[in-house]
C-alpha cells in the first residue's frame, strides 16, 4: 500500500489538492493519506475534517516524503528537493510551458503526472482539471467584473427611472467563455459572444447569449476540442467587430486561446480607449500574453480614459473551497484509473491514451509530449441531399384542386345529409384545417406549452365522450369508449412527460 501526501500550496494559492470529501474516496482506493497540517485552511477545510475523513495530519516533511504527492500548482525547485527518490508527483505541471520543471523532475528519477495534460475526450472529462477550473474562472471573471462595474447588470424599471441592462461581450466561447456567458446572462445582462468555431453558436444561444459570427470564406472546426490558428481574413474581420463592439458594450471578457501559442490580441489599445469610462475588461488569457493590449498578468490596471482592465491569473483560487472540491474529484477519478486493483498500488498503463497523455516523466525519463490525440469536437458535416424532390413542396394548382374538392364535399354533405350531421361535419372540417395550420407552424421551443393545450383539449373530449356513452346506439357507445381511452392516454401521458421534464430542472438540495 502506498502513502499519499496532500501538501500545503505556496503563497498566492488558496486551493488544496484534496478536500476532506475527496480524501475519503482516496482512502477507499486503498491508500494511506497524509495531509500536511493547515493544507486546507485557506479553502476552509480545517485539519480535523481530514482526520474524520480517514487521513493523518502530519508535518511538511512527512507529507512531501509520501510515495505519491498530490498538489495543485507546479512545485518550486525547493519543493522538488523534498520528494522521496522514485516518488510520484501529481499536479498541474504546465508541461508545455515549463521544460525546466520536467528537467528537474526527471533529474530526481520522479514519475510526474500532469493533471492539466488530460486530453479533451469524453472518457477523460471527469479528470479534466483545465475544464473544471476554467468553468469556475469564467464565472468568477463575471463576479470580478460586476464588482468593478458601477452599475446593475440587469435592466430595471423603477419609480426613480429606467435602468438599462449592461452589455457584455465574451470573446472566445470555450469552457471559460461559456461559463462567463451563462453567469452574465443570469445576472440579467445582454451578452454577445465571438468564437472562430461556428459549432459553438447553439451553445452560446442555449445559455442566453447572442453569437456574433465573423463571416469569412473559411470556417474553423476543431478536431481535438481546441481551436486552430485563425486566418488573416478572419482576424481582419474580427478586429472590425471588436472595434464596433468596444464602443457599444460595458464589459468585455476575453478567453481566446489556441493551445501552444501565445494568446491572440483581440482588443487593441485603441479599442480600449474607445470604451466608456467605468467599463471593465477582464483578460482571462493575461498569463499567456493577453488578449487585450494594456492588460498585465495578475494586476488591475486603470486606463487614462477610466476603463478597468483585470488581468487576474488566479480566478479559480478566488473560489477556493469549490475549486478544491472539483480539483480533488478530478484527481480521485484519475487515481481510480491508475489504481485498477483498488489496492493502494499505482499502475501506469501506457497503452491507455489518457494515462499516456498525463504522464510527462516516467521513472526519470521525460515522456512529454505524448502522441497527438485526435477526436472531433465538431458536429458531423451535414449530408448534402443528392437532389431536392420537387414533390416535397405542393404546387399552387394542386393545393387549389384539393381546396375545391374539399369545398365540394362540404357542399354535398350539407345539401344531402340530415340535420344535425352537416353542422357537426362543418365544425370537424374547419377545426381540422385550422388545427393543421396552427400546430404545423408552432416552433419546436413551444412544443411543451402546446402539449399542455392538447391535454386540455383531450379533457374536453373525455367529457363529451362520457356524455355520449349513454346513447343506446352500440356504434356510438364503442366510439365514445375509444375516445375516452385515447384521450385519457394523451392526458396521463402528458402529465408523466411534463413531470419528467420538470424533474430535469429541479436543482435538488445541495450545499
Ligand atoms: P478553451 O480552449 O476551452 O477555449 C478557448 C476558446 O477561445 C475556444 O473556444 C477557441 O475557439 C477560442 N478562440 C481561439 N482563438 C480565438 C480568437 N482569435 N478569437 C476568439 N476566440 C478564439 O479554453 P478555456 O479552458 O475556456 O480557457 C480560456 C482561457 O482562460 C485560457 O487562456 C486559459 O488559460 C484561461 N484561464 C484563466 C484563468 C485565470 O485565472 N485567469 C483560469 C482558467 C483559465
Amino acid at each position: 500500500m502506498s502513502t499519499i501526501g496532500v501538501v500545503r500550496e505556496g503563497p498566492g494559492e488558496a486551493r488544496v489538492a484534496s478536500s476532506p470529501q475527496t480524501v475519503r474516496k482516496v482512502v477507499a482506493l486503498g491508500y494511506e493519506v497524509l495531509v500536511e497540517a493547515g493544507a486546507g485552511a485557506a479553502a476552509s477545510f480545517p485539519d480535523p475534517e481530514y482526520v474524520e475523513a480517514g487521513a493523518r495530519v502530519v508535518d511538511r516533511d512527512a507529507a512531501w516524503s509520501a510515495g505519491i504527492v498530490l498538489k495543485v500548482a507546479p512545485p518550486s525547485l525547493d519543493e522538488i528537493g523534498l520528494l522521496a527518490d522514485g516518488a510520484t508527483l501529481i499536479a498541474s505541471l504546465q508541461p508545455a510551458l515549463r521544460p525546466d520543471l520536467l528537467e528537474a523532475l526527471s533529474g530526481r528519477g520522479i514519475t510526474a503526472i500532469a493533471l492539466d495534460a488530460v486530453p479533451r475526450i469524453s472518457r477523460a472529462q471527469s479528470m479534466d482539471v483545465l475544464s473544471s477550473m476554467a468553468n469556475i474562472a469564467g464565472y468568477r471573471a463575471v463576479v470580478e467584473a460586476a464588482h468593478e462595474f458601477g452599475r446593475f447588470f440587469t435592466g430595471q424599471v423603477t419609480a426613480a427611472g429606467k435602468v438599462p441592462p449592461a452589455k457584455v461581450l465574451v470573446a472566445g466561447a470555450g469552457v471559460a467563455g461559456l461559463a462567463a456567458i451563462g453567469a452574465a446572462s443570469s445576472l440579467g445582462a445582454i451578452v454577445r459572444a465571438t468564437d472562430p468555431r461556428p459549432e459553438v453558436a447553439d451553445q452560446v444561444k442555449s445559455i442566453g447569449g447572442q453569437y456574433l459570427p465573423v463571416e469569412v470564406a473559411e470556417q474553423m472546426q476543431s478536431t481535438d476540442g481546441y481551436a486552430k490558428a485563425t486566418s488573416e481574413a478572419y482576424d481582419r474581420r474580427a478586429a472590425e467587430i471588436y472595434s464596433e463592439q468596444a464602443r457599444d458594450v460595458d464589459i468585455v471578457i476575453t478567453t481566446a486561446l489556441i493551445p501552444g501559442r501565445p494568446a491572440p490580441v483581440l482588443l487593441t489599445a485603441a479599442d480600449v480607449a474607445s470604451m466608456r469610462p467605468g467599463s471593465v475588461v477582464v483578460d482571462m488569457a493575461a498569463a499567456q500574453g493577453g488578449n487585450v493590449q494594456g492588460s498585465v498578468a495578475g494586476e488591475r490596471v486603470v486606463t487614462a480614459n477610466g476603463v478597468v482592465i483585470l488581468g487576474y491569473t488566479d480566478l479559480p483560487s478566488r473560489l477556493p473551497a469549490q475549486a478544491s472540491q472539483l480539483y480533488g474529484t478530478n484527481l480521485v477519478n484519475l487515481l481510480a484509473l491508475l489504481t485498477p486493483g483498488r489496492d493502494g498500488r499505482l499502475v501506469i498503463d501506457f497503452d491507455d491514451v489518457v494515462q499516456r497523455s498525463v504522464t510527462v516523466v516516467r521513472d526519470g525519463q521525460t515522456t512529454w509530449p505524448p502522441p497527438p490525440v485526435q477526436v472531433s469536437a465538431a458536429p458531423p458535416a451535414p449530408v448534402v441531399a443528392a437532389e431536392v424532390k420537387p414533390a416535397a413542396k405542393a404546387s399552387p394548382v394542386r393545393t387549389a384542386i384539393l381546396v375545391a374538392v374539399g369545398l365540394l364535399a362540404l357542399f354535398v354533405v350539407n345539401a344531402v345529409a340530415p340535420d344535425p350531421l352537416p353542422r357537426h361535419f362543418t365544425v370537424l372540417v374547419l377545426s381540422t384545417v385550422i388545427g393543421f395550420y396552427v400546430i404545423g407552424k408552432v416552433a419546436h421551443a413551444l412544443h411543451t406549452p402546446l402539449m399542455s393545450v392538447t391535454n386540455a383539449i383531450s379533457g374536453i373530449i373525455v367529457v363529451g365522450a362520457i356524455l355520449q356513452i349513454t346513447t343506446p346506439d352500440p356504434v356510438v357507445q364503442v366510439l365514445a369508449a375509444v375516445a375516452v381511452l385515447v384521450a385519457s392516454i394523451n392526458i396521463f401521458g402528458g402529465f408523466a412527460v411534463t413531470r419528467r421534464m420538470l424533474a430535469m430542472f429541479s436543482k435538488g438540495v445541495q450545499r
